[in-house]
């Protein structure tokens, strides 16, 4: 196959110089985005009255037609071609004949991939996010289910504190809410056009680049032509934002997985979200969440890669930079697929809302609430500190919890303790009592939840 170049060169590629420079076999996944480009730079030329009215509309028909073909499979994209410029054009050439050989005008691959991977990448921000929101929308329902839901907070995956499976969940939303807000961020910075940049120093055709720019939605033209072709940073935020999502789902993962374990038995992961051993009949294996764990390295790695392939490139374009390709596509199919399927396996968890409950009371997740409860009585809190902690130990040694102490011995710890101790030191107390933003009980997790549900319908 001709290539697009072939004029300056007397002797055909080597083959396999030919296949390790050719980029069709990924390049070809915008391919809609590359005749969506072309189609507004033949409006724009025409408009400048670079091209005709007639070679105009003989182009978009043809681009167009390319285009059905395509998508209808009457027409393949085969490894003939270089990559999906070529591709588009040397088929545009066939179908119109010399109108064809003008779409490139004022135009250079250099350009043109920039714009292509832009218009993909920003199709993607726009689907990340959609998912991003599903899984919120899920993230909430669980919330508000659970106000109520006692279970032990952890710190140092110790039992701390006695939260609600609404306040954990709350967690997640925020992090994930946060994530939403980095596409959108991105999306803004990067929403400036190339094209009409050339191959790195504009062109003297007087091409209208803010039209160009209005055509394909961008907020206008990008302002130095030799950044524009040469500019990854939006792949490496996108990369880097993508990085941060999947670890929050790893961290979520991690819980998922130790909260399905027979030691804590939180949850039970639906049968159509788990996996069994082909020895061992009893298991049933939280594959999905170990799965999302694992494939957070091979997103990261993808940030690594681009960040290193970019470090030592001069202005402007340098094909090193066809690398962008196939780490940031298999990134984005990653993280998509991982927040597919992790909204499916939190829509369908059972929680064991009585095995949290009774984790929660059995771990001394109260243990603060005593101390203060003995501060209130105008103990000083180091002090007050000392001696639940003294107490502690002897429930350890009893085998009980604070709770399960009677009055007597309790005042043998501290004759401060009276039998409202009790109350004070209860689970519903100890999350119900903290009122602050952001805290455990049902009154601040309803502001939460109504925030949130505000959120969800802008
Ligand atoms: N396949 C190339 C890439 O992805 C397209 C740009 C080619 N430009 C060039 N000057 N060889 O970067």
């Amino acid at each position: 196959m001709a290539q697009l170049w072939g004029g300056r060169f007397t002797k055909d590629t080597d083959q396999l110089v030919y296949n390790f420079n050719a980029s069709i076999s990924f390049d070809q996944k915008f391919f809609h985005q590359d005749i969506e480009g072309s189609i507004a730079h033949t409006v724009m030329l025409a408009k400048q009255k670079i091209l005709t009215e007639e070679e105009k509309d003989a182009i978009v028909k043809g681009l167009t037609g390319i285009r059905e073909d395509v998508d209808a499979g009457k027409l393949q994209i085969t490894s003939a071609y270089e990559d999906i410029h070529s591709f588009v054009e040397a088929n545009l050439i066939d179908r119109i004949g010399d109108a064809g050989k003008k779409l490139h005008t004022g135009r250079s691959r250099n350009d043109q991939v920039a714009l292509d991977m832009k218009l993909y990448t920003r199709d993607e921000i726009s689907h990340v996010d959609a998912l991003l929101k599903d899984l919120l929308t899920e993230l909430l329902t669980i919330m508000k289910e659970n106000t109520e839901t006692y279970m032990p907070g952890f710190t140092h995956l110790q039992k701390a504190q006695p939260i609600t499976l609404a306040h954990h969940m709350g967690a997640y939303f925020e992090m994930f809410k946060r994530d939403r807000s980095r596409m959108a961020d991105i999306y803004k910075r990067m929403n400036y056009c190339p094209l009409g940049s050339g191959a790195l120093a504009g062109t003297t055709y007087p091409l209208d680049r803010e039209y160009t720019a209005s055509l394909l939605g961008f907020e206008g033209p990008t302002m130095n032509s030799m950044d524009s072709v040469a500019d990854r940073d939006y792949l490496i935020e996108f990369l880097s934002a993508l990085s941060t999502i999947m670890m929050h789902l790893s961290r979520f993962s991690e819980e998922i997985i130790i909260w399905n374990s027979n030691e804590y038995k939180f949850i039970e992961i639906d049968d159509a979200y788990s996996t069994g051993s082909s020895i061992m009949p009893q298991k049933k294996n939280p594959d999905i969440a170990e799965l999302v764990r694992g494939k957070t390295g091979r997103v990261y790695g993808a940030l690594m890669s681009l960040l290193t392939t970019m470090k030592g490139i001069p202005l402007a374009y340098n094909k090193d930079m066809q690398e962008d390709k196939e780490l940031t596509f298999d990134a984005i199919d990653t993280v998509k697929g991982c927040l597919a399927l992790f909204t499916g396996m939190i829509r369908t968890l059972k929680f064991n809302k009585d095995i949290m409950e009774k984790s929660a009371m059995h771990g001394f997740t109260n243990a603060t609430d005593a101390a203060d409860y003995l501060v209130k009585h105008g103990v000083p809190f180091r002090d007050a500190h000392s001696i639940i902690g003294h107490l502690v130990l002897t429930c350890i040694e009893k085998g009980k919890a604070i709770d399960e102490m009677s009055i007597e011995e309790l005042k043998e710890i501290s004759d401060v303790f009276e039998p409202d101790v009790y109350d004070a030191i209860s689970l519903k107390t100890c999350v119900e009592k903290r009122l602050t933003i952001g805290a455990p009980s049902k009154t601040s997790m309803e502001q939460a939840i109504a925030a949130y549900e505000a959120y969800l319908k802008e």
